[in-house]
């Protein structure tokens, strides 16, 4: 490929776009979100991106927190450069504050240089949420659209989630919420009541209860490796949304229909399918991407658990990313910090 470089370039200039700002953008959007997350992850799929690995910080005297960088470049018609650097400390939420917390920043692809700072926890939930609403929507075409759900570990992603299933047309007759928090469960139950759900909701003590009767299950935990273990509590042959990655044993994989949205990406940091490949010695057990599935290549059958095992790729939160900065250029809001790059003369 051959790259053309302007001979002009206009000054650069950086802006900072905040939370509020973010949320105002995508508001309302879930299926034009769900559309946009889709084209990217397509594009990723037929090549058309750069997404390395992701770069895990990690603290030896506080192993339950983290701090993950995630690099990545989208070609296409939206051609942006950029890196989300997005922060996991679970004892926030004890503190009142959410787990999560994150910066996007897009870069310029002709100059490199880099033009904006978002707040991107709600970019993160976006493209997160939007990737699972369409995979429970692809990987549950051949076997009837599931009417009861239920979300294991309901934190924001568990609502993100539930706000984009809603808001692409999904409604459900029951919904179970299991939790190892009373009272995480309990805020998630007043939430799903703010948004007027029409059939009952129940609280399960026990995630077995809340597993056999769910045909859609999601699980948006944070453990950090297997609590679910026995592969009977998936005879009904539901759709596993696995968006936590860790919580299935090995076993329950290796009984499922595996699609993942990176078969690399998927297969580290000892998430349940990596687990399965260090057991197995092989990826076999993978049926295929959700891209697969989306262009017909696999057809996950309906006498098996199928999981969805997705990483998370950085792509795609480029795609909301620039999505959001375009709306909000588009409003004439853009807070643009003056003399931001200033070393702009290279003699001076
Ligand atoms: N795959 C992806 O692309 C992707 C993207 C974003 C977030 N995530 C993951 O989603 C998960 C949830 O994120 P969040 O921001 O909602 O976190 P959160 O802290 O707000 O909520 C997590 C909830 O899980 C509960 N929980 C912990 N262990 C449990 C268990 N064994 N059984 C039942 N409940 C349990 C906690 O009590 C809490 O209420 C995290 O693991 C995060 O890494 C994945």
């Amino acid at each position: 490929m051959t790259i053309t470089r302007p001979s002009t370039v206009a000054a650069p200039h950086f802006s900072v776009i905040s939370g509020a700002q973010v949320q105002q953008a995508l508001e309302g959007k879930e299926q034009p979100i769900v559309e946009l997350v889709e084209a990217a992850y397509r594009l990723h799929s037929a090549g058309a991106s750069v997404n390395p690995d992701s770069y895990f910080l990690r603290f030896p005297d506080r192993p339950s927190d983290r701090i993950i960088a995630l690099p990545a470049s989208l070609g296409g018609e939206t051609r942006v450069n950029g890196l989300k650097w997005i922060s996991s400390f679970p004892h926030n939420v004890e503190a009142g504050l959410p787990r999560a917390s994150a910066v996007l920043i897009l870069n310029d692809c002709d100059t490199g240089y880099p033009f904006a700072c978002l707040e991107a926890s709600i970019i993160s939930a976006t493209r997160t949420a939007a990737l699972a609403a369409s995979a429970a929507d692809w990987l549950s075409r051949d076997r009837g659209r599931p009417a009861r759900v239920g979300f294991i570990g309901v934190g924001l992603i568990a609502r993100y989630i539930h706000t984009f299933l809603r808001g692409t047309g999904w409604a459900f007759d029951e919904i179970g919420v299991h939790d190892t928090s009373t009272d995480s469960a309990a805020g998630f139950c007043a939430y799903l009541e703010r948004t007027g759900c029409s059939g009952p909701i129940t609280v399960h003590d026990r995630p077995e209860d809340l597993i056999r009767s769910s045909d859609l299950v999601v699980f948006a935990t944070v453990a950090g490796e297997p609590h679910v273990h026995d592969v009977s509590w998936f005879d009904h042959n539901p759709v596993v949304l696995h968006v936590s990655l860790r919580d299935l044993s090995p076993d329950i994989v290796l009984a499922s229909t595996n699609i993942v949205d990176d078969v690399d990406h998927c297969m580290k940091a000892n998430t349940s399918p990596h687990l399965a490949e260090q057991r197995t010695g092989n990826r076999d057990f993978v049926a295929g991407t959700l891209d697969d599935v989306m262009a017909g290549r696999v057809r996950p059958p309906a006498d098996r658990p199928v999981v969805f095992s997705p990483f998370g790729l950085g792509v795609l939160d480029l795609a909301v990313g620039k999505y959001v900065y375009d709306e909000v250029a588009r409003a004439g809001e853009l807070q643009v910090v003056d003399g931001f790059f200033h070393e702009l003369r290279r003699y001076g």
